[in-house]
């Protein structure tokens, strides 16, 4: 498990440090370092998977990006490569959990190892660059830009052929992406093919799902950011506040409403609009004859339950899949699909979307995932601001923005869940849980919670793992992990 670890660690333990580095070297924030982070996690699970190949091909993918990186003089040059990076990202970490406990097929092996072929040469061209070329020389220099546009085509290529080995998911999981990039033609197919479901297994953020939960539904208007690291959490946390069931958050509910009550009953008046929309049923939560005195509102719900977000935003709670949508016309097409408002003759899709939203009077939810895409890639960024600044401005419409990094957009005041720096790592039980509810074989043990605080209880890391623990033994997992990371901590040193 080489490189996922240790950086998990390293990013997690230095978000200071680290940041600082990221701003100064490229001042716009384009995170590379998240897509490093990415790839390397990939690397390592594929690694102790035996998938050398898609191992191999991880790793060679952030070393060209680590290349890429030290030559980019600003954001503007690498938004594309950035881009198609993330894509191939993404469907590359699709791979190991759809292959899953069984062995790898020869084709998807074969494809795999010429793609890694493909690679090897991609950075073989961008090292001899790097060497011969000045900083200035190399970014400009014609050779890159050729060697770029081939990463890009290889890219695309290989990710077609995976079409052949997952079927129509990936396949429209990459025309999704693809398209969308090439033109603003966005489908109503193709938002909902990359709307992903709220993850069955979800530990550990009861608080913050009540959090949000309590945010959307005490104001009127909300407007909540869910930052930080690839793989922390941020889409399946705003999955869960926007589709809590009952029964997710109630024991956290719970307590919050005792501790708050007992030190002064008045505030129980206050929970009240928070528990109109919150996740409980009112008959777990206080006592029948208190609710009948502060809560006649919440006790006439004819089936006994109280109301949350479902309730409070019904129909209107749209997802809006960003990572598809990389500028503004194509959020407003995003926008208007998923709104599912057609286009009349004569008009444009902004004044449309502008007076759908002007006359609507119901409250809409909007959740903008991935918005790292559409504020990074668009070479128009202050379009991109312009337009969530106007839909912010519509009374009615609160929004749940999830992004990469540390800072949400745009001159709004976003309420930061999980904290001004981000959503944290899962703690140790929760972590456990979430391994064991994916690896029931598993036994609890110290060997297990070695292996999670090495994986810094990051969510995504916790899960490739778990799924890997159905076909190795723990042992081999850790010894794995510990030769990797030997072997990593060996590459840095010579690296420094
Ligand atoms: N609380 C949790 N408990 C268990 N698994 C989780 C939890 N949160 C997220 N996961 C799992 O971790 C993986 C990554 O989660 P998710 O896609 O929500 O992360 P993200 O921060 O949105 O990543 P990205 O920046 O790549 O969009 C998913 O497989 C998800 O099911
Ligand atoms: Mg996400």
């Amino acid at each position: 498990m080489p490189k996922l670890i240790a950086k998990f660690k390293t990013r997690l333990g230095s978000l200071a440090t680290h940041k600082d580095k990221e701003t100064s070297a490229i001042p716009s924030g384009v995170d590379l370092s998240h897509l490093k982070v990415g790839l390397s996690a990939l690397s390592g699970s594929a690694e102790i998977a035996g998938f050398t190949p898609l191992s191999k091909s991880a790793e060679i993918v952030k070393v060209i990006v680590e290349i890429i990186e030290k030559k980019a003089e600003n954001a503007e040059d690498i938004k594309e490569f950035s881009q198609t990076t993330t894509h191939l990202l993404r469907i590359l970490k699709r791979i190991l959990p759809t292959v899953g406990g069984k062995q790898m097929n020869d084709e998807l092996f074969q494809d795999i190892k010429v793609f890694q072929q493909d690679l090897e040469d991609i950075q073989k061209n961008l090292e001899k660059l790097a060497q011969r070329t000045t900083l200035k020389a190399f970014w400009h220099a014609e050779q890159d830009g050729k060697v770029l546009t081939g990463f890009k085509e290889k890219s695309d290529r290989f990710i077609a052929s995976l079409n052949l080995q997952f079927g129509i998911e990936t396949h429209n999981m990459v025309l999704a992406g693809g398209e969308s990039r090439q033109s603003a033609t966005i489908t109503y197919e193709n938002i909902k093919l990359a709307t992903p479901t709220a993850p069955r297994v979800f530990t550990g953020r009861d608080k913050l799902v009540t959090e949000g939960v309590e945010m959307l539904c005490k104001k009127d208007q909300a407007h909540l950011a869910i930052l930080g690291a690839g793989g922390m959490g941020k889409t399946s946390l705003a999955l869960h506040v926007t589709s809590a069931k009952p029964g997710s958050s109630g024991k956290h509910l719970r307590s919050l409403v005792k501790a708050n009550t007992k030190a002064n009953p008045a505030n129980l008046a206050n929970f009240s609009t928070f528990l109109h929309y919150s996740l409980v049923r009112t008959r777990d939560l206080i006592k029948p004859q208190a609710l009948i005195c502060s809560h006649a509102p919440l006790a006439t719900e004819p089936s006994g339950d109280i109301l949350y977000v479902r309730r409070k935003f019904q129909k209107q709670r749209y997802f809006l899949p960003c990572e598809v949508l990389p500028d503004a016309p194509s959020l407003i097409q995003g926008l208007l699909q998923i709104l599912k408002i057609s286009i009349s003759e004569g008009k444009d899709g902004y004044e449309i979307l502008e007076s759908y939203l002007q006359s609507y009077q119901d409250p809409i939810l909007l959740v903008l995932d991935n918005f790292e895409t559409p504020w990074y890639s668009s070479k128009h960024q202050k379009a991109v601001q312009n337009l969530i600044e106007k839909i912010h401005d519509q009374g009615k419409v609160s929004i749940i923005i999830t992004m990469r990094g540390g800072k949400a957009v745009g001159d709004i005041e976003w309420d930061k869940l999980g904290g001004q720096s981000g959503l944290p790592p899962l703690a140790l039980r929760a972590a456990r849980e979430a391994f064991l509810s994916i690896s029931p074989t598993t036994k609890e043990s110290e060997e297990l919670d070695v292996l999670l605080n090495e994986l810094d209880c990051m969510p995504l890391a916790v899960i490739l793992m778990a799924q890997l623990s159905k076909r190795l033994p723990l042992e081999v997992l850790i010894k794995n992990w510990a030769k990797s990371k030997t072997d990593m901590l060996r590459n840095e040193n010579q690296d420094s």
